[in-house]
């Protein structure tokens, strides 16, 4: 449905700047409010008098628009958007957009925009198969921007090959998919722990883990990815996240991590912990560094309080609390068991055993176990494939 849904349409100068004519209608007559901003180089291609006509809104291309000198906001363009689209998107536009660019006001809005970026590249056949061209998509599409392939096919210049733009119908079909799923966690709060948790003995050395948080990272970029609000906390982790709608929450130990989470976990639905913690945290932290002195040296441990144990202590009916449980032996079993324990709804299962999956490595492979005892095996898959799946099982809950 796109029925009210905000699309800013951002086009820059290539002949296939006249399919955006029929877009815009395209989505005008699906009931979505449009606002268009031009570079000035394709004001050469297609009327900004036809767009606003067609949007009913008036086509910006400057910072200070000409008539009555006033400041335009391209912060405000960027936050109004629900989606921004930009197509055609010309290999200058691209390079711009990769290497962070700014000198017009597609740019500024781009870089200020918070809704998922969407991409149609338009341009001759070899200027798009030109390694520049193609590792600046590369880095659009890390940054978390989607991309509408183009077509094969005849091009402006004569020549026959891929850089067609991709039809009005196809693109709006696009849209209209990624605002569908974009909606399915709309308006919900979800909570996410992920990485390890670091115990300090004194001030230069910890007990830690080798989590590296890509799979708790992965999982909030797919419910954020979904229209969720996301708050993350996150133990010491690399890791860098690209959807604007995740507040990461950094902390250390077991005893922060707790905190954080108690703090957020009321106001919402869901609870995902996947965080590696530390069961146990040195009794006493040593307020020196501790020095070598006998052959041996003891640490004496105190148990950390089980963050997932407490949330499903605390939790109500109308939330879900979803667990990882990572095994070496009677996987199956143990799982089940903190099912019941925790009071979850569902346990996400790593087994050691697998090859490529658990901790550092960029792949894994899970069971998900149900409280009911349903279960699911998936196979062995990239981390952000696998968020997608537990996502999916969370979805098919909130919407049973
Ligand atoms: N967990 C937690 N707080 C802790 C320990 C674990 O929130 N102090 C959560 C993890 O985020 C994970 C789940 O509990 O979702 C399972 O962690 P795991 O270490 O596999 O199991 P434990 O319950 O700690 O039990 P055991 O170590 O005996 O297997």
């Amino acid at each position: 449905m796109l029925e009210g849904k905000k699309i800013l349409l951002g086009i820059s100068g290539s002949i296939a700047a006249y399919k955006t004519a029929a877009l815009t209608r395209l989505f005008v007559k699906a009931g979505a409010q449009v606002k268009i901003v031009m570079t000035p180089a394709a004001r050469d291609f297609v009327t900004p008098v036809t767009l606003a006509t067609l949007s009913k809104n008036p086509v910006q291309s400057q910072f200070i628009k000409g008539d009555k000198g006033e400041w335009t906001n391209h912060v405000e363009l960027g936050l109004w958007a629900d989606v921004f689209l930009i197509a055609p998107a010309t290999a200058n536009t691209l390079a711009k957009m990769a290497h962070g660019l700014c000198d017009n006001l597609l740019l500024a809005s781009y870089l200020s925009a918070r809704c998922p970026v969407i991409v149609a590249p338009a341009m001759d056949l070899d200027m798009y198969a030109h390694p520049a061209t193609q590792t600046n998509l590369k880095t659009i599409a890390a940054f978390g921007n989607l991309i509408i392939e183009p077509n094969s096919g005849e091009l402006a210049s004569g020549l026959d090959g891929k850089g067609r733009m991709a039809e009005p119908e196809e693109i709006f079909q696009f849209i209209k998919n990624q605002v569908n799923q974009a909606a399915e966690l709309i308006g919900k709060q979800i909570l996410v722990t992920a990485g390890p948790t670091y115990e300090h003995l004194d001030p230069v050395r910890f007990i830690g883990n080798h989590s590296s948080g890509k799979m708790g990272f992965a999982i909030a970029e797919e419910l954020a990815n979904k229209g969720a609000k996301v708050i993350l906390i996150a133990g010491p982790s690399q890791m860098q996240l690209k959807n604007k709608n995740i507040t990461r929450i950094d902390v250390q130990s077991a005893e922060e991590m707790l905190n954080a989470t108690l703090k957020h976990f009321k106001k919402s639905e869901v609870a995902v912990l996947s965080a590696a913690v530390a069961d146990y945290t040195p009794e006493k932290v040593s307020a020196q560094k501790i020095k070598k002195s006998g052959d041996t040296l003891q640490l004496k441990l105190k148990k950390t309080t089980d963050i997932l144990k407490e949330l499903g202590r605390l939790k109500t009916k109308k939330q879900l609390l979803i667990g990882f449980a990572l095994e070496t032996e009677n996987e199956l079993a143990n799982a089940k068991k903190k099912i019941t324990e925790k009071n979850l709804d569902f346990i996400v299962l790593n087994s050691l055993k697998n090859k490529g999956a658990g901790f550092g490595v960029d792949t894994n492979k899970i069971q998900i176990i149900h409280k009911d005892g349903k279960m699911h095996n998936f196979e062995l898959k990239s981390k952000s494939a696998v968020a997608v799946d537990i996502v999916e099982q969370l979805i098919q809950i909130i919407h049973a």
